[in-house]
């Protein structure tokens, strides 16, 4: 599938598979308000740690005003994607904006990834999808309330944008800006070639070695 028509069924709520670097195949699409027991249930998966550097204090529950508020998203002033595994409809991981009053142009950008999902190159591509959403409606900067022992989620940041800088810190806790880049010919050839190496591009059999051995050797 392309970047424009993944970007396209995004847009309007459908569902779209992706595969991870290691060959994981998994579904991403905007949340709905009947997805509350999984996000529930996702959020009761994650590790207090997780929980801790998400929301920078420590949180135990969603209540169901929160999680009304975080699956009833309308795609433009609050975009949510999610991943689930396609085999057992178990959430993974949701990528989510959420545009500021005040400054329209800027959305405020949280990622988070269950537990066991994590270092597999679930959050970059959450990511990316959701700067593709983002950029499409307008927003030119994300922000994101960091707090200062988070290097996974600052690294995730590098991959969405040309500049982040500190805007303003205190208490552990640091705001960063991000001018949204256009993910570009690299997101398209990094999806070509893991298209090839699980067989959904058909390519001769040779090319589609190559192709393998060139995404492992790149890490795409
Ligand atoms: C931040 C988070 C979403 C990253 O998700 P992920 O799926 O593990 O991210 P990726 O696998 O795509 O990793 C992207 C890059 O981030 C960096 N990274 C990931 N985890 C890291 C860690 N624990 N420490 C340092 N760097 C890390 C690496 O550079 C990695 O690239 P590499 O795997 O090629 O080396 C995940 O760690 C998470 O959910 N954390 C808890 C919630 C949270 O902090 N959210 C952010 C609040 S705004």
């Amino acid at each position: 599938m392309t970047r424009a028509r993944t970007a396209h069924d995004l847009a309007h709520g459908g569902s779209v598979s992706a595969v991870l670097r290691d060959g994981a195949r998994i579904e991403i699409r905007r949340l709905r308000p009947s997805d509350a027991p999984v996000l529930r249930s996702a959020f009761e998966h994650l590790s207090a740690e997780s929980r801790r550097l998400r929301f920078i204090s420590s949180k135990d529950q969603l209540s169901e005003r929160e999680l009304r508020y975080l699956t009833d998203v309308d795609g433009h002033f609050h975009e949510a994607l999610a991943a689930s595994d396609p085999r057992t409809g178990e959430g993974l991981g949701v990528a989510r904006f959420i545009r500021l009053q005040d400054e329209p142009h800027v959305a405020e950008v949280a990622v988070t990834v269950i537990d066991e999902w994590q270092h597999r190159g679930l959050g970059t591509l959450l990511l990316e999808r959701l700067v593709e959403r983002a950029r499409s409606e307008g927003i030119t900067h994300f922000s994101a309330l960091i707090s200062s022992d988070n290097t996974a989620m600052l690294e995730l940041l590098r991959v969405a944008g040309a500049e982040i800088e500190p805007v303003a810190g205190g208490a552990g806790v640091l705001e960063y800006r991000t001018l949204l880049a256009d993910p570009g010919l690299a997101v398209d050839l990094r999806d070509a070639l893991r298209s090839a190496a699980d067989g959904t591009l058909r390519v001769p059999t040779r090319l589609r070695e190559l192709l393998v051995a060139l995404a492992r050797q790149l890490r795409l």
